[in-house]
């Protein structure tokens, strides 16, 4: 898989924020082995079911949770599927593997330490959110890999969560300025401590290794216009972000609802030549039928 730096300049101020900042990390939290050898594996076109059903069968807790929800009203089979085999041959690899990313994400990031003003529930469900409506995006626009999608709406804003996790003190100062201030919790981050959630997102991002286009879709999530490997891909998720937003469905850290860049549709065309701002509410009223799905997803998760 392969990694780059986004960031070509390694001096700038933004680097040697982030430098200082994540030098105060002490160990960095890991992707759960499981995802790294599913990412992994269902990139790989000779993985056979075999393989996967394996890897997923050796992690108890992470078989369990997926024989619960495919058993759930979420997707409503009418047979008990009762093997990871089995659940694969249904769902496909592609499913399977957003539903280990996201079990173990939840997992390791669910619950917090810390006592504070950020609400860990609700921001996952703002997450899990996007996650859904990127899938559906993907899905609606024709785009190449909705798997992709799913993934990058998921962890769109990690970095939030590295910010209270570890710099607990000035993200409660953060979340203290959005409310006291009533500004955008993006200004609060670059008021405290001059970067954002979205580029300490995208450090992580590359310390998972993850592909370069799905880092750069968590970096300028905000400024998809920067984009420049996959503008596709992070146009929806500054998309999904605004819809979810607008659906009010769990809390990003702010109550505001950006607008939508002008520029995503032109990355858009090339998926759907007609595609304009009009689109908005077409995609709205998708997502809207898919909305009790998310609080389903997350209960199971
Ligand atoms: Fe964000
Ligand atoms: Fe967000």
């Amino acid at each position: 898989m392969n990694s780059f730096n986004i960031d070509s300049n390694p001096n700038s101020n933004i680097s040697k924020k982030i430098k200082q900042i994540t030098d105060e990390i002490e160990s960095l939290p890991t992707l759960p082995g499981v995802v790294s050898q599913i990412i992994e594996l269902t990139s790989d076109p000779k993985t056979s079911f075999k393989d996967l059903s394996r890897i997923i069968s050796e992690d108890q807790t992470l078989t369990a949770r997926i024989l619960k929800l495919v058993n759930s009203a979420y997707y409503g089979f009418p047979r008990r599927i009762s093997t990871i085999t089995h659940a694969l041959i249904i769902l496909g690899f592609n499913e399977i593997k957003n539903i280990t990313f996201a079990t173990s994400i939840l997992r390791t990031f669910g619950e917090s330490d810390n006592l504070g003003d950020f609400n860990r529930e609700e921001f996952w469900k703002h997450s899990l959110g996007c996650a859904l409506a990127s899938k559906m995006l993907a899905k609606t626009l024709r785009y190449r890999i909705s798997g992709q999608a799913f993934t990058a709406g998921l962890i769109h804003d990690i970095g939030k969560i590295i910010l209270d996790q570890y710099l607990h003190k000035s993200f409660a100062q953060i979340i203290e300025k959005v409310q006291s201030e009533n500004i955008s919790i993006r200004e609060a981050e670059k008021d405290v401590l001059g970067i954002t959630h979205a580029e300490i997102g995208a450090w992580l991002a590359k310390k998972w290794n993850l592909p370069a286009e799905i880092e750069e879709a968590i970096k300028f999530h905000h400024l998809p216009d920067k984009a420049i490997i996959n503008p596709q891909l992070t146009a929806i998720v500054h998309l999904s972000d605004i819809l979810v937003r607008m659906e009010s469905i769990g809390w990003g850290g702010d109550d505001k609802i950006p607008s939508v860049n002008p520029l995503v549709w032109n990355s858009l065309k090339p998926l759907k030549p007609d595609i304009n701002e009009s689109y908005i509410q077409y995609f709205t009223s998708i997502f809207e039928t898919e909305i009790g799905k998310v609080c389903s997803l997350f209960d199971i998760l």
